[in-house]
Parts: structure tokens; C-alpha cells; sequence
């Protein structure tokens, strides 16, 4: 989707709308971006109601990362949990931290006799934080979640769960953030963005830039870097890296290549934003 500010007030009223009806927001991001990946609007929903954090992805992010992260957010009492929604049901997790941020609205239910202990919730994120994925795991089939689209209203159905968790059908899908050009650059390279709206040489330069900081290891070990080629500029290595995969002088092919092969996993576990220092130390 690319965003104006139509599309962003018709989502924002719509996600007012269906917040009226759910307990609790499941907030779904990318664990190798959290903070680029989430949203503005969040400060306000997180003030309107109980919210859960969910660090998707983490398959393909640095665990040390994923688990400072959690650290982070979970210290400023923001309930976090961690999750693979490709390849693994969240769903006892999800109802296990439901239960504890809605413990007391459930004793309030308990005491009045109420004997629905139903929570029901609905998921929101950005494009390809894995709503879709992760809703689909939580109802155990395949729901049509498509013309999930901000605009395409439609009736409001309550998919159930094997615990005492409904979510909404239909995911909130938020914008990123774009205030920052390095937050695009970051949400391109785990392929929140279509190809064609980025420049892939100006994508691949920063991770290049930012494996030499942070994970030497790929350059050196999974592009098979040398040390004289270490002290290359990001451009000449770039240049260096396309001979040597035998592009001769395509570089954008290069680029291709290490957008690709990082978005798969197949350069390693790589988270793209480092938590705060004091929570890789806590
Ligand atoms: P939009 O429809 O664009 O808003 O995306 P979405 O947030 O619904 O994401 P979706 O579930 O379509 O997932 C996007 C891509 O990420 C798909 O290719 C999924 O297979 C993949 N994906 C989702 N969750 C995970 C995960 O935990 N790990 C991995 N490796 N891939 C995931």
C-alpha cells in the first residue's frame, strides 16, 4: 500500500471503530526492526486500551537481540512476547499473557457471575509484520484475510480459538513510519516495501555499513570478505562483492542478491536495530 493522509485518517477511524469492540490489541512487529515497524498511533491505542506486544519473526532475528528487546519494552511495563509465526502456534502464549493483563477486568467478570471468560482481541501492525500468519496460527486455518485493506470496510466476524480467546477477522493494518529516511531504508530490507519504491544500491550500502558494525561476521564468513577488502569503502565493496558473485560490473545485481539472501535468513540471524544498552546488559 503506499499511504496518503486519506488512507491514514480512514485507517485511524476505522481501527477507533473496531477498538470499541475488543478487550485487548495484539500488536504484531518485525523483532529485526521493533521500532521501525511499529507504529505512531500505538501511543494513543496502548493509552485506550490493554495491548500486547508481539516480537514476530524472530526466526530471522538475532536472538540476544530479540531477548534484550523483550527486556526493554517489558521494563517499561509493556507486556511483550516473542514469536515465529511461520513456523509455531502462539497461541497458548498469547492466552497465557491475555490472562495476566486482563486479570483483573476477568476476577471483575468472575465476581458478577459472569461466567463468559472470553477475551476478544484483535491483531494490528504494519505491512509484513506477519498479521495474516500470525491470526491464521491463532484460529488454526486458513482465513480469508484478504481486502484487509485500509478503506474496505466490511462486517466485523469473530474467528474462535482453541482457549478462551475470539480475535476479529479483519487485522488493523497501520502505517509504518516515515519520518525518518533510515526507517524506510530498514523496512525495505526486510521487505516491507515493494520492490521499485527504494533505491536497492542506497538499501544494500546500509547493510553493508551496518554488518561491519554489527555482525562482521557476514561480511567476512557469508560474503566471504577479505581482510584488505574490509578496509574497501561501501560503494568499492559493493563493487568488490559483484565481481567476485561473477555480476562483472552489475552491481545492482549484487544489491539484489544481498536484499534477498538477507530477507531469507540465509545470511544469518540479523536483527537491524540494536536495543538500548541498558537493556543488553540488564
Ligand atoms: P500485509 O497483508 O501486507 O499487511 O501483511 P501481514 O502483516 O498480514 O503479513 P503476512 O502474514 O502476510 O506475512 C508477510 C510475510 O512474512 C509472509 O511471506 C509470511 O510467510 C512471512 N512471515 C510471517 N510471520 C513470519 C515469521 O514469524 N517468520 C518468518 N520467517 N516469516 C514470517
Amino acid at each position: 500500500i503506499q499511504w496518503f493522509p486519506g488512507h491514514m485518517a480512514k485507517a485511524r477511524r476505522e481501527i477507533q471503530e473496531q477498538l470499541k469492540l475488543v478487550d485487548l490489541v495484539i500488536e504484531i512487529c518485525d523483532a529485526r526492526i521493533p521500532e521501525s515497524s511499529r507504529n505512531p498511533m500505538m501511543n494513543e491505542i496502548v493509552q485506550q486500551k490493554p495491548h500486547l506486544l508481539v516480537l514476530n519473526k524472530t526466526d530471522l532475528a538475532d536472538p540476544k537481540q530479540t531477548k534484550a528487546w523483550q527486556q526493554y519494552y517489558e521494563a517499561q511495563g509493556q507486556p511483550t512476547i516473542v514469536t515465529d509465526a511461520q513456523h509455531q502456534n502462539p497461541l497458548n502464549l498469547v492466552q497465557q499473557k491475555a490472562n495476566e493483563i486482563l486479570k483483573e477486568k476477568l476476577a471483575l467478570r468472575a465476581q458478577r457471575g459472569i461466567k463468559n471468560m472470553t477475551i476478544r482481541a484483535m491483531c494490528m501492525g504494519v505491512p509484513n509484520s506477519g498479521k495474516s500468519t500470525f491470526l491464521n496460527r491463532l484460529v488454526g486455518k486458513n482465513v480469508a484475510v484478504t481486502g484487509n485493506r485500509p478503506g474496505v470496510t466490511k462486517n466485523q466476524n469473530w474467528l474462535k480459538t482453541k482457549q478462551n480467546l475470539e480475535i476479529l477477522d479483519t487485522p488493523g493494518i497501520l502505517w509504518p513510519k516515515f519520518d525518518d529516511q533510515e526507517i524506510g531504508v530498514k523496512l525495505a530490507l526486510t521487505g516491507a516495501i515493494k520492490e521499485g519504491l527504494y533505491h536497492e544500491d542506497d538499501v544494500t550500502l546500509f547493510a553493508l555499513d551496518y554488518f561491519r558494525n554489527y555482525y562482521p561476521q557476514v561480511l567476512t564468513e557469508k560474503l566471504g570478505v577479505g581482510p584488505k577488502q574490509l578496509e574497501l569503502s561501501d560503494p568499492d565493496l559493493l563493487l568488490a562483492l559483484t565481481k567476485k558473485f561473477g555480476f562483472k560490473d552489475e552491481y545492482e545485481r549484487m544489491a539484489q542478491k544481498i536484499i534477498f539472501d538477507l530477507r531469507k535468513g540465509s545470511l544469518g540471524r540479523i536483527t537491524l536495530e540494536q536495543a538500548p544498552v541498558s537493556a543488553t546488559e540488564a
